[in-house]
């Protein structure tokens, strides 16, 4: 069990109790349930500004210009880009709907970044139609490509480079590395790769190379892969006579998802200054004039502003004594436990101080055994239609969702003290739109 007091620094900072019920934003969350209906999902205006402050206000140690560009992948709506623009940030989107999304929340392109391995041409075309700031350029073959759309529309392409280090960070998960040698993003620097892509990128008239770009992966606590990594760029443009106007070390920034990450978190302040300290000194030495530096965090902004709230539907013993509690959403919402193995807390609303008592796994509805949100965790005894809050809900969790067993994606809303919002409407669960075949529609 996680009780709200261990819980609180991973909570929403407007959550607090209120005669003995867990409310966020001033806000009685069996009343939004009983509104909104199950699973909820609520983004807390307060803990999104304070995330950003907190970094914000890191970057007066570096002397030139920066940027924090929000990595959209890890939640997107158009209510929620239209805060994240409105809090004066850029934003990193990974495909063409992204793409098509900033525009509509009224981003300013110049703080629009279009990533991926594989970007469509229809992407590409309306990064340059609405002219971005930079295409990130993930391959050789990809400049190749975006040459011929470039020259085919007459505009010339700004450019970084994504480049793939070679490096691989401890205590990360698998599928959270993506500077390795082997990955499937970026140009190599061990294999000659990066090289060849800059001399080819600097010798394109259709193609203006303004930065590159480098992204080790996600949960990391450490600021030396980031110190390492850029002094390796840099080194390397250096090597191919290139001085970057930009440089983004990417995102990647931890989150302790559960109490007991709390220990081994580091403040962010440790990846901002070794970011700083690393461009700043890597360039003096060089008497190059200091680039822009632009920091992609995803999770670090939005992961620990979000709760999903569930409602409690069957409970059971098992013959070994395991408490099986099972609640009304799951692996369609959050399909991050059965990915990664993700830890969560849960809280019940009623009762957010009580200690656990049985050892149990929190599971969901869905049709699979793998759909576990918690393993292990000891609970207290609870009742068919108690409220539960897993914290840290705010990342990679709805963006990733499906509709599995024909689930609808849970309604959304943004809080502000006494003020809700809805940023998505829950799914209709009428027989509609795509999943009617062309006959029937
Ligand atoms: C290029 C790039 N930048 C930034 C991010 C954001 O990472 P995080 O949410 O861990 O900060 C990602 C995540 O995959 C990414 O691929």
């Amino acid at each position: 069990m996680s009780t709200f007091t261990e819980c609180q620094p991973i909570l929403p900072v407007s959550a607090g109790l209120k005669n003995g019920k867990l409310q966020i934003a001033g806000f009685d969350l069996e009343t939004l349930a009983l509104k909104y209906d199950t699973p909820l999902y609520l983004y807390d205006g307060a803990t999104l500004r304070h995330q950003v402050e907190s970094i914000r206000s890191l970057f007066g140690c570096y002397p030139g210009e920066w940027e924090i560009t929000y990595a959209g992948k890890a939640y997107f709506s158009l209510g929620f880009a239209r805060k994240i623009a409105e809090l004066g940030l850029g934003v990193d989107v990974a495909s063409l709907r992204e793409l098509m999304m900033a525009k509509r929340a009224g981003f300013d392109p110049e703080r629009v970044h279009l990533h991926g391995n594989n970007k469509s041409p229809e992407a590409l075309e309306l990064a340059l139609e609405w002219g971005i700031h930079s295409i990130v350029v993930d391959s050789l073959d990809e400049i190749d490509f975006l040459t011929e759309i470039a020259s085919r529309l007459g505009k010339v392409a700004r450019i970084w480079l994504r480049i793939t280090p070679g490096m691989e960070i401890d205590n990360v998960h698998p599928y959270m590395q993506t500077g390795s040698s082997s990955s499937k993003f970026g140009l190599s620097v061990i294999d000659g790769t990066a090289s060849k892509g800059i001399q080819r990128a600097k010798a394109n008239r259709w193609l203006d190379l303004s930065g590159l770009h480098i992204h080790l992966g996600s949960q990391i606590y450490f600021g030396d892969p980031y110190a390492n990594a850029l002094r390796m760029l840099i080194e390397l443009a250096e090597r191919e006579g290139l001085v970057p106007r930009e440089i983004s070390p990417g995102g990647g920034w931890g989150q302790p998802y559960v109490p007991e990450q709390l220990k081994a978190a580091r403040p962010v302040s440790d990846w901002i200054s070794a970011v700083c300290a690393a461009v700043n000194s890597e360039y003096s030495k060089r008497n190059w004039p200091l680039p822009k530096i632009v920091i992609e965090p995803g999770r670090y902004l939005a992961a620990r502003a979000g709760v999903a709230l569930y409602r409690v539907g069957t409970t059971k013993f098992t013959a070994d004594g395991t408490y099986f509690i099972a609640v009304d959403g799951g692996l369609a919402d959050n399909p991050r436990p059965a990915l990664y193995g993700a830890q969560y807390a849960a809280i019940m609303v009623n009762n957010p101080e009580a200690e656990g008592r049985f050892s149990s796994h929190i599971v969901g509805k869905f049709c699979e055994s793998g759909d576990e949100l918690i393993k292990g965790i000891m609970m207290p005894m609870v009742q068919r239609s108690d409220l539960m809050v897993t914290p840290v809900a705010g990342a990679y969790q709805l963006s990733m969702s499906s509709n599995y067993n024909m689930a609808t994606r849970p309604c959304v809303l943004w809080l502000e003290e006494g003020q809700e919002e809805i940023l998505q409407k829950r799914e209709r669960p009428e027989l509609e739109g795509w999943w009617v075949s062309a006959d029937e529609a």
